[in-house]
């Protein structure tokens, strides 16, 4: 079985958020169960793609309305991951050093007709072509309705729904740049008077998924605008938890982290972490220490951190990191919070991969008050490195987290509130002073099988459903 997966984002080459961890990781956990799994992308100028070799295997044009486009397709000249990787190198276009800016339309535009253009030049095509969100959103349609693509019509396609708050959308007048296609068949891309690329993908896709079960009912309810399509299509649509690479995310063997440590070694492993971190930003170490990472943006609740953490850290008996970027004004409250809480507080207000490692393996507590979390990958990081973490009941939070209070093993609140993040934290407080338990719990989340294992193979079921 030939899978093609096409994504914006793919870990380790370029990682906004938790797309790409699932591309970088759902591929290869396909292929230890016997499939033949790749990916697509595009071509950034990033750390990734200085750092490597690549050769180019094929080389056109495309037309992008009256504009004609030079892609070539490149390939890593050494296979340093577990699966096949092809990217789609447009100079000028893709080729930037971001993966997403205000104006992405030319650019995932290009990118979609481009991997479809080579895609009919393959002698081994795709039985499934598995697409990602709404940067990929057209290709259910153009494999369907573009004359040129007639030929890939019967591969069925699936789109993942990784986050439906973001659609693509783009005027009418791009229309023209789309593939030639029966003009009254354009209802298909369309959605309240835009082209909506994830519209389009939830009506043409032969199959819709998204990245959890709950969020799967969530989004008939509220999808930012979609709901009555959701809900429409609700007979092809299903949600399938993510999973997590437990090799790359290993507190037994990570790299970034300063001391490795497993079940039978995490007090000292967590203590060694924790002390790094302390020292490294000013913080108390004999404090429980909470953290938070993530995007600082509305659905993740960033907006309220400042005035939460405030207002808990006035009992100055815990220790808070933030490692997070984002919404500008958030970004300044949380920094100018820093001289208000010295010695408690301290925030990095950028990208770091290394340093989230070691802040899953030293904190003590996660925080995650999400608005909207379709499935939350951090949660999932946290449990397995003995990291409590503490939730808003939402989307895969609510699947993957059970209440201390319910016998379970995090803290969940129902708002996304001051008042409730700040009851959340004093909760965690108050488990952390019964150390016996805290301890036991934290070896027992350790061991929580998140692996892709289940899930890989719930995608795999569902290719095969097709028929
Ligand atoms: P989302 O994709 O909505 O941002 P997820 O929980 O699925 O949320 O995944 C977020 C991923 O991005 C995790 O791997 C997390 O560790 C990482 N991440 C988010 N912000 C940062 C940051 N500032 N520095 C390093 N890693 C980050
Ligand atoms: C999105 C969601 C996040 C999910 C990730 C990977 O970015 O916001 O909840 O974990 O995709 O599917």
């Amino acid at each position: 079985m030939r899978i093609m997966h096409i994504s914006a984002e793919c870990y380790p080459v370029a990682k906004v958020g938790g797309l790409a961890d699932v591309v970088g990781a759902l591929p290869k956990y396909q292929n230890a169960i016997g499939a033949m799994s790749s990916v697509i992308m595009p071509l950034y100028n990033n750390a990734f793609t200085n750092k490597h070799k690549f050769i180019s295997i094929h080389d056109s044009q495309i037309s992008l309305g009256n504009t004609k486009v030079d892609f070539s397709v490149l390939k890593l000249t050494e296979s340093i991951l577990d699966f096949d990787i092809h990217f789609i190198h447009i100079n000028g276009l893709l080729f930037k050093d971001y993966v997403y800016s205000d104006n992405d339309t030319d650019r995932f535009l290009a990118f979609q007709i481009a991997a479809l253009d080579w895609i009919l030049t393959l002698n081994d095509k795709p039985d499934f072509i598995h697409c990602h969100d709404h940067h990929t959103g057209l290709i259910p349609f153009m494999t369907q309705e573009s004359f040129k693509y007639e030929s890939l019509n019967k591969t069925p396609t699936i789109t993942t729904i990784h986050n439906a708050q973001y659609q693509g959308w783009m005027s009418y007048e791009n229309l023209y740049k789309l593939p030639r296609f029966n003009i009254e068949r354009v209802g298909l891309i369309m959605w309240d008077g835009m082209i909506n690329p994830l519209a389009a993908a939830i009506k043409c896709a032969w199959r819709v998924t998204t990245v959890s079960p709950s969020y799967m009912e969530e989004l008939k309810h509220n999808a930012n605008g979609l709901e009555l399509l959701l809900r429409a299509e609700s007979a092809k649509a299903i949600g399938i938890l993510n999973g997590i690479d437990s090799e790359v995310w290993n507190p037994a063997t990570d790299t970034y982290i300063i001391e490795n440590y497993k079940k039978t070694s995490i007090e000292a492993g967590k203590k060694a972490n924790k002390k790094w971190l302390c020292d490294q930003f000013n913080l108390d170490e004999s404090k429980p220490l909470f953290a938070f990472i993530g995007r600082l943006v509305g659905e993740k609740g960033a907006e309220l951190l400042p005035y939460a953490l405030d207002y808990a850290l006035r009992s100055k008996d815990i220790s808070v990191i933030v490692l997070g970027s984002g919404s500008k004004d958030t970004e300044r409250q949380l920094f100018e919070l820093i001289p208000r809480h010295t010695g408690n507080y301290n925030a990095f207000i950028g990208y770091d991969e290394k340093l989230s490692h070691i802040i899953y393996a030293g904190a003590d507590f996660l925080l995650m008050p999400s608005r909207v979390e379709p499935c939350g990958l951090n949660q999932m990081y946290s449990l397995r490195y003995g990291t409590v973490p503490i939730v808003r009941r939402i989307g895969g939070l609510k699947d993957t987290v059970v209440d201390i209070g319910d016998n379970g093993f995090g803290i969940c609140h129902n708002e996304v509130s001051i008042q409730d993040i700040v009851v959340a934290i004093s909760r965690g407080k108050d488990f952390y002073k019964h150390q016996k338990e805290f301890k036991a719990n934290r070896k027992h989340i350790m061991s929580i099988d998140h692996s892709w294992k289940v899930s890989a193979k719930a995608y795999i079921n569902l290719y095969n459903s097709i028929n």
